[in-house]
């Protein structure tokens, strides 16, 4: 299959590549390809005639969307619109990787795909907004929702709490955020499967399983050798930043574990997997 991927060098785009190697690939990234700017993205994609495109690229640090919402919109919306438009030309269906932060998390029960949208900060808007050019715009996309991305050798909430405890030796982690993590390399390996199925629609990818922020580091800091760094539960309005995030915000996979037998491991096994690969490099 011809496919192109923007964003290959993010956290996600690193392991499409490496899953998607067999395949002819266009790999499309900054500076060269600027989703937002048509000039640089559309001739591109159309130029390689690809039969699929996954988006993922964006503007992922979510404070910074909050400390800069223009560019979150840029990027994140009207970047996918020109690379929605591009699939358009180039006759490609889309996979456009969104956020469970499209919802507000105030449900009180985990989210399904057609659940209405609700988001409450900047970097949920843009991405909404991502989605919405995509459904207008195209008839052949697979909208993908994740949560709490991480994979091995990159800056995530686990790399990030590691490193804070290694710093601070003590740590204060909230408890009343809660969703599910998504592991990049099980992300990739559903998303292979998924491109080849032809069931367009919308999906939730994450790692089966929830845990809130705590729960999560408190499982993953035995297995970094921190076990012994004391964690203290805090609420998140203990816990200042720009963006307010969804508290509640489990994203269910009904969808493609209904239809399509696609479902991730548990989030648990993600988390082996990933201390497993840390040791081995
Ligand atoms: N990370 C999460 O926890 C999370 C949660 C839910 C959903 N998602 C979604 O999952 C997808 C992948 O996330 P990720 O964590 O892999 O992202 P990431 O590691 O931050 O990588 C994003 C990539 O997008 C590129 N990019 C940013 N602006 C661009 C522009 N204007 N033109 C072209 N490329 C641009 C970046 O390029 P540079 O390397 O030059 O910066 C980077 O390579 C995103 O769509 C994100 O919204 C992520």
């Amino acid at each position: 299959m011809r496919i192109a991927i923007t964003g290959y060098r993010g956290q996600l785009g690193e392991w499409l590549v490496r899953r998607l190697e067999d395949h002819e690939l266009l790999l499309l990234g900054r500076p060269e390809h600027d989703i937002t700017r048509p000039e640089s993205i559309v001739p591109a994609v159309v130029g390689f005639r690809p039969e699929v495109v996954i988006h993922s690229a964006a503007f992922t640090n979510v404070d910074g969307c909050a400390r800069d919402p223009d560019t979150a919109y840029l990027v994140n919306a009207l970047g996918t619109q020109n690379v929605a438009v591009a699939c358009q030309r180039a006759g490609a269906a889309l996979v456009y990787i969104s956020t469970n932060e499209v919802f507000d998390g105030t449900k009180g029960a985990p989210y399904l795909e057609q659940d209405e949208r609700h988001p409450i900060n900047p970097y949920g808007w843009s991405k909404y907004a991502g989605e919405r050019f995509v459904e207008t715009l195209l008839e052949r996309y697979y909208i993908v929702r994740i949560a709490w991305l991480f994979a091995p050798g990159r800056t995530n909430f686990v790399s990030k709490i590691c490193a804070l405890a290694r710093e601070r030796g003590r740590l204060a982690v909230v408890t009343d955020e809660v969703s599910s993590p998504t592991y990049a390399p099980h992300l990739a390996d559903a998303l292979a499967r998924l491109i080849e199925t032809g069931h367009y629609g919308v999906y939730h990818l994450t790692n089966e399983g929830s845990c809130s922020r705590y729960e999560f580091a408190r499982y993953f800091l035995p297995l970094a050798g921190l076990g012994h760094v004391p964690v203290e539960p805090i609420t998140s309005d203990q816990f200042q930043r720009p963006s307010k995030p969804p508290l509640h915000c489990i994203l269910r996979n009904f969808a493609a574990a209904h239809l399509l037998g696609i479902q991730l491991p548990h989030w648990e096994e993600a988390v082996q997997d990933y201390f497993r690969r840390l040791e081995g490099a």
